[in-house]
């Protein structure tokens, strides 16, 4: 087969792990051919593409990033962007094409098969763990990690100066993230967008822990967590290039709104994209490796129109149209259940 690969969306730890398992499998197990297009949907719109052999992957396996790069958009922001990939499969000889991508590219791949037709299969991927038909996504255990460490840290610098650390991480429309590093990291309170807070009863926590003899709060919330409406100010977002808000800067308010209400000095650390670089945790390897593997089997069983997912430890396929736009949002009765016993 001559078989297409292209990362779509922000990038994540386990990219390349994937990229080198297709061609490693697709290649050595059943002689195809596979080509990298360039910066996402862009490459296969523009035919800008490289031969990608085993010779071309060696290294890749822990080496964070996407070496074929990635973007955000999709061929249904340009008139002609439909068009133009079907030009490419015909001009190219393709016979498969791996999207890895997460909600926004796995819900436009989902629906160039609707209309098209196409030969695609979906591997999904994200930080934020909210691709819905998957039990998790790579990238996600890598992101946690370097939360927790970051939280580690911040615990003896928090305690050194009797302060509220609050520690935003990401996870735009799910709280995935801060829940993991949250509890791993040992959180007073964990704030996620799935639960819209009030800031009366974080700092309520706050100063009870305080008053029980207790130094230093961690207060860990995701960039997407929400104050119930009317209850403190919230940050004026920009928008970047495909509208969505640039998010970002709701801890800086909490704190603003700790230290005025409790009068412990609090401050703020943003993670950021330090949780998308570097390289993958072994766990991410291994399950980018396998997804990378079942997408080649997929496309040789010609499951087109399907998603390689994690269901209960085993990797399975599962229809790309579930994916449909959707959050996979945090489990509630995790968060209720158990992290929520430990704040305070
Ligand atoms: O890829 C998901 C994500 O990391 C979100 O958690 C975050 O909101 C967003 O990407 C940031 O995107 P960008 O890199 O485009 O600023």
């Amino acid at each position: 087969m001559r078989i297409g690969v292209l990362t779509g969306g922000g990038d994540c730890p386990g990219l390349n792990a994937v990229i080198r398992a297709i061609v490693r499998a697709g290649e050595v197990e059943h002689g195809d051919e596979v080509w990298g297009f360039l910066d996402s949907w862009d490459g296969v719109m523009d035919q800008r593409f490289v031969r990608l052999d085993v010779a071309s992957v060696r290294g890749l396996l822990p080496r964070g990033g996407t070496v074929i790069g990635t973007r955000r958009g999709s061929p249904y922001d340009r008139p002609d962007g439909v068009e133009r990939v079907r030009a490419c499969f015909a001009e190219q000889h393709l016979d498969a094409l791996v999207v890895i991508g997460g909600n926004g590219s796995l819900t436009v791949a989902a629906k160039l098969v609707a209309e098209t037709g196409l030969p695609i299969v979906g591997v999904p991927k994200t930080i934020d763990n909210d691709v819905v038909g998957t039990d998790i996504t790579f990238g996600f255990h890598t992101a946690v990690q370097i939360a927790t460490d970051a939280i580690d840290r911040l615990h003896t610098t928090a305690e050194s100066h009797d302060r509220v650390m609050v520690v935003e991480v990401m996870g735009r429309d799910t709280g995935w993230i801060a829940t993991y590093a949250g509890m791993a990291g040992g959180a007073t309170v964990i704030l996620i967008p799935e639960i819209p807070f009030d800031i009366a009863d974080v700092c309520e926590v706050v100063s009870a822990r305080h008053k029980r003899g207790r130094y230093a709060s961690i207060v860990v919330v995701a960039e997407g967590a929400q104050p119930i409406p009317g209850t403190m100010v919230v940050p004026d977002y920009e928008t970047d290039h495909i509208g969505r808000p640039r998010l970002g800067g709701v801890s800086v308010e909490i704190a603003r709104e700790i230290e005025t209400r409790t009068g412990f000095e609090a401050r703020v650390v943003q993670i950021g994209h330090v949780q998308r670089g570097g390289t993958p945790t072994a766990y991410d390897r291994i399950l980018s490796t396998r997804f990378g593997v079942a997408a080649v089997e997929a496309m040789h069983r010609r499951e087109f129109g399907s998603m390689v997912a994690l269901r209960c430890s085993k990797v399975v396929t599962v229809p790309l149209g579930d994916v449909d736009g959707r959050a996979r949002t945090v489990d509630l009765d995790l968060y209720r259940d158990v992290a929520s016993i430990f704040f305070g």
